[in-house]
């Protein structure tokens, strides 16, 4: 077995907060009379909160100083806090559990490595804390994905190498992240990837085949 660990992206892979990000930017986005739309919303997958204001006031005709942009930001992310809410333990589907239960078992070290400040918020609702043996977040980095930073940290909470490591993502910026930090990259779901990943899979739940059967 070429990993002794993998790093799991969370929004997308573990859980989908699609929707909340999306409910929480459209209202930003109205107030810059910026268009907003499935296309805009993808380009924010795994880049940081501020990143995606940027990407959203691309299309807007105002201008926007930075103390108003930082009040837009804390505005959006107070409404998504508030979605997030709704979120329950059923949000992480029983087949991705039983695919960590399984890697876990092979004696795989598993963290996350998410862009996101509300990452443990979200695991914590997900009551999935404890499959990880490491958890960093967007708390705990300065450059958010395609940079390396966060998977080279999470691969350094596990003690690992990055070459040892094995990330999921599902969004582009995560699968450049990764090969950025020297480590294969499984991509999930139907993202028009910029270069193959090492495994192409529909989601989480094929993991553990692919890997271990
Ligand atoms: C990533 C999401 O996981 O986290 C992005 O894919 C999001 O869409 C980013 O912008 C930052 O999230 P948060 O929760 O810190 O605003
Ligand atoms: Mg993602």
């Amino acid at each position: 077995m070429k990993y002794k660990g993998i790093i799991f992206d969370l929004d997308g892979v573990l859980c989908s907060t699609d929707r909340f990000h999306y409910q929480a930017w459209q209202q930003t986005a109205r107030e810059a009379q910026a268009p907003f739309d499935e296309t805009v919303n993808q380009r924010l997958r795994g880049v940081s909160r501020m990143e995606s204001l940027e990407i959203i006031l691309e299309g807007s005709p105002l201008t926007f100083t930075q103390a108003e942009k930082e009040r837009m930001a804390e505005e959006k992310n107070a409404r998504y806090r508030q979605l997030l809410r709704q979120m329950t333990p059923a949000d992480m589907t029983d087949g991705v559990r039983a695919a960590l239960t399984r890697l876990r078992e092979a004696s795989l070290k598993l963290a996350v490595g998410s862009s996101s400040k509300n990452a443990r918020f979200i695991l914590e609702r997900l009551e999935a804390v404890s499959y990880f043996d490491a958890i960093c977040d967007g708390t705990q980095i300065t450059r958010s994905k395609p940079d390396p930073e966060v998977f080279l940290k999470a691969a350094g909470m596990l003690g690992l190498p990055a070459q040892a490591c094995l990330v999921v993502e599902d969004a582009p910026a995560g699968l450049e992240a990764a090969r950025a930090a020297g480590m294969d990259c499984a991509g999930v779901g139907g993202a028009d990837w910029p270069f193959a990943p090492a495994y192409a899979l529909p989601d989480v739940t094929a993991l553990p085949a692919a890997l271990l059967d």
